[in-house]
């Protein structure tokens, strides 16, 4: 592990070419996607693989979403079964991960899958992520580019505030367009679960594959992400309401708040910002030595249910 600042990469040909290289060398490059920053390494390298459960002090068992290029790359590594198959062709690439039986001889580290014998993969559509893909041409692993627990990252800088020296370089592409993890679905024999909601809504999931069954749990640590403190910034949360005088109030809609997740009630917009304003706030409370942060109602419909979900989880006791 290096104590340098990690390298700051532009998203063109040169700065391609040196995340794919790193990348090979067993590296820690922190990488844009069009749903948040991942932390990234060769899935096939256990070094690389135990740097990224290192670097974000994650609890092994949670594994993580290997990225691939396109989709003869996952009939490479999982069964695609006729409902993945759908999924798939709708929505990839895309904020959809799916969650799917591991083929033998797949050649991916034991570490990513944590011992399941099922695998997370997605096809992300970030112009700058697919290239990286393409010039490395394996399997990246990539959990959230956040230590584990906290405020994910949505733009380069908060990559560097969180896990600075621990990654060996960062990928700028600006702020992610989507803002919200990747839905996690698990289609199997008794139907589609939904494992996480995220930046593919549950209605166009719907559209395509019919009811799905959800599976949300949280605290339940077999299914993803559900420990269920996330995403905490350093003070409380605080749900629905307006802000108290010494509170950091985030809105929605119109209105006086301090911080807004979206002026017009927009939930594309508010998803998009919801990580940087979390952040923000995080700021904000620590410079007025405020003791919560307060965040107004969000519809739990659309996108809506997947900031919900964040929230709740920011907003959740802590250990
Ligand atoms: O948008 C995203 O999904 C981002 C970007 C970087 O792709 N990645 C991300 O990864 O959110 P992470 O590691 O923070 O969340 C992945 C979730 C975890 O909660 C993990 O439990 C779940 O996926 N997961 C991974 N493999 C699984 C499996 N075989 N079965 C069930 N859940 C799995
Ligand atoms: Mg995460």
């Amino acid at each position: 592990m290096s104590a340098k600042t990690p390298t700051r990469l532009e998203p063109d040909e040169p700065g391609i070419a040196e995340a794919a290289r790193l990348l090979g060398e067993g590296g820690l490059v922190a990488l844009p996607t069009e749903t948040v920053y991942g932390l990234a390494a060769d899935a096939r390298n256990d070094r690389a693989v135990a740097r990224i459960y290192e670097a974000k002090g994650r609890p092994s068992f949670n594994p993580l979403i290997v990225h691939l290029p396109d989709l003869a790359a996952v009939e490479e590594i999982a069964e695609l079964p006729g409902a993945a198959r759908d999924l798939a062709a709708a929505f990839w690439p895309g904020p959809m991960t799916l969650v799917l039986p591991l083929r033998e001889g797949a050649g991916l580290s034991p570490l990513v899958t944590a011992g399941l014998p099922t695998v997370a993969l997605r096809l992300p559509a970030h112009p700058a992520m697919r290239a990286v893909l393409e010039a490395f041409g394996g399997p990246v692993a990539a959990p959230s580019a956040n230590p584990s627990g906290r405020i994910s990252a949505t733009r380069a800088e908060h990559v560097i505030a969180g896990l600075g020296h621990r990654v060996d370089a960062v990928l700028d592409a600006g702020p992610c367009a989507v803002g919200v993890e990747s839905t996690i679905l698990a289609p199997g024999e008794t139907g589609l679960r939904l494992l996480r909601e995220g930046g593919l809504t549950r209605e166009n999931v719907e559209a395509v594959a019919g009811p799905v069954t959800e599976d949300v749990t949280p605290g339940k640590v077999e299914a993803p992400g559900q420990l269920s403190s996330h995403y905490a910034p350093g003070v409380p949360v605080r749900l629905g309401g307006n802000a108290e005088a010494e509170e950091v109030g985030i809105g929605f809609g119109p209105g006086t708040a301090d911080l807004n997740l979206s002026e017009t009630g927009d939930l594309v917009e508010a998803a998009a910002r919801l990580f940087d304003i979390l952040h923000e706030a995080d700021a904000l409370a620590a410079a007025r030595g405020a003791g919560a942060i307060r965040v107004a109602d969000v519809p739990d419909e659309g996108l809506g249910r997947a900031i919900n979900d964040r929230l709740r989880r920011a907003a959740a006791p802590r250990d």
